[in-house]
């Protein structure tokens, strides 16, 4: 009975929302709205990447971002249903997403009380190959609603209420946690719902492997090149890691979510802050590792008490199994 009663009782992602909002009792359902749309997101690009090939949505879109970087078709397409999306919740005030320069208020009629930073399409050079890609989330509430300023958003991570991302891999997974821990949800295309399949998720302490682009290790500081020479040559005889390197940010990080170890964009003489966006990839991400039992680190701080000066600012990050992050830790320590 209990295996019947298990299937027919369906923890859907907004089910275990309303469950959780239910403590707090203040709350109207508002939340539950928004996530409600990026799941609509979510869905929608699911199924563009699903068949991207198909309706001829590889390739660039003929515009290049604020990051510099060529858009691809999908990432303007995503960005637009994730703008529609959330302006038309009511329950949005500021967005900020990688791909607008600028971040986009919302007017007064639709104005709600959150403020979402999001990176529509997370893995854009490995889109025209099929492998991994996603969206990443971060939500901040609103201070004064009537008084809407770019303050509302440049704030530390340590004041994200929420964060997420989706996974558009072999299956469609949805990560997310609202300050109570991790979660994970697996689109049923059959129901298009998302079902919860990984309860409470928690990284384990210690990895096996790391995952980081050695291509930039002539660039590295002396902390992060000691760091993964130590992966690589253990002088307490242990055995070496693993190197798992996928490129999108959201696969390596979920991979590292669930099988421990950690994941490094340093900063490097190229590129000093490193390459990862602090609002809409480092912030989301270092709240769920720390959601998980795992922690981040940028080289100087825990990564979620960096205050952003600008929207796009980015930020080095070491992220996921704790005793892994005290270890780089350690290194920067001893070099500062
Ligand atoms: P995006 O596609 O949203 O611009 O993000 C790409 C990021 C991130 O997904 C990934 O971890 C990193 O770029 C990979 O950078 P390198 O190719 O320099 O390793
Ligand atoms: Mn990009
Ligand atoms: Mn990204
Ligand atoms: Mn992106």
């Amino acid at each position: 009975h209990a295996a019947e009663a298990q299937r027919t009782d369906l923890m859907t992602i907004t089910r275990h929302v309303l469950n959780e909002q239910g403590r707090h009792p203040e709350s109207r359902g508002d939340f539950t709205i928004l996530l409600s749309h990026i799941v609509l997101g979510c869905k929608f690009v699911a199924s563009a990447v699903n068949k991207a090939g198909l309706a001829k949505l590889i390739g660039l879109a003929g515009d290049t971002n604020v990051q510099g970087e060529e858009q691809k078709k999908l990432d303007v397409l995503s960005n637009e249903v994730f703008v529609k999306a959330l302006v038309s919740s009511g329950r949005t005030c500021v967005l900020v997403s990688e791909e607008n320069e600028e971040a986009i208020i919302v007017d007064a009629p639709l104005r709600g009380k959150y403020c979402v930073c999001f990176d529509p399409l997370d893995g854009s050079s490995n889109i025209d190959c099929g492998v991994s890609i996603g969206t990443i989330f971060g939500i901040y509430m609103i201070k004064d609603k009537d008084n809407v300023t770019l303050d509302d958003v440049l704030q530390p991570g340590t004041d994200m209420l929420a964060a997420g991302y989706c996974m558009y891999g072999s299956s469609c997974t949805l990560v997310l946690s609202t300050g109570n821990g991790v979660n994970g949800f697996t689109l049923d295309p059959s129901l298009g719902e998302f079902i919860l399949t990984h309860p409470n998720i928690k990284i384990p302490n210690r990895g096996k492997i790391y995952s980081v682009n050695e291509g930039n290790a002539k660039n590295w500081d002396a902390p992060t090149a000691k760091f993964v020479e130590k992966c690589k040559f253990p002088q307490d005889g242990s055995p070496s890691k693993s190197l798992r390197y996928i490129g999108s940010m959201v696969a390596d990080v979920h991979r590292t979510l669930l099988y421990g170890g950690i994941f490094l964009y340093p900063a490097d003489q190229k590129s000093p802050n490193g390459k990862l966006r602090v609002l809409y990839e480092v912030f989301p991400m270092s709240f769920l590792m720390e959601q998980a039992g795992g922690q981040a680190f940028t080289g100087k701080q825990r990564a979620l008490e960096l205050v952003p000066r600008k929207i796009h600012d980015r930020s080095p990050i070491f992220l996921g199994s704790y005793d892994d992050v005290e270890d780089i830790k350690a290194l920067y320590a001893s070099e500062s």
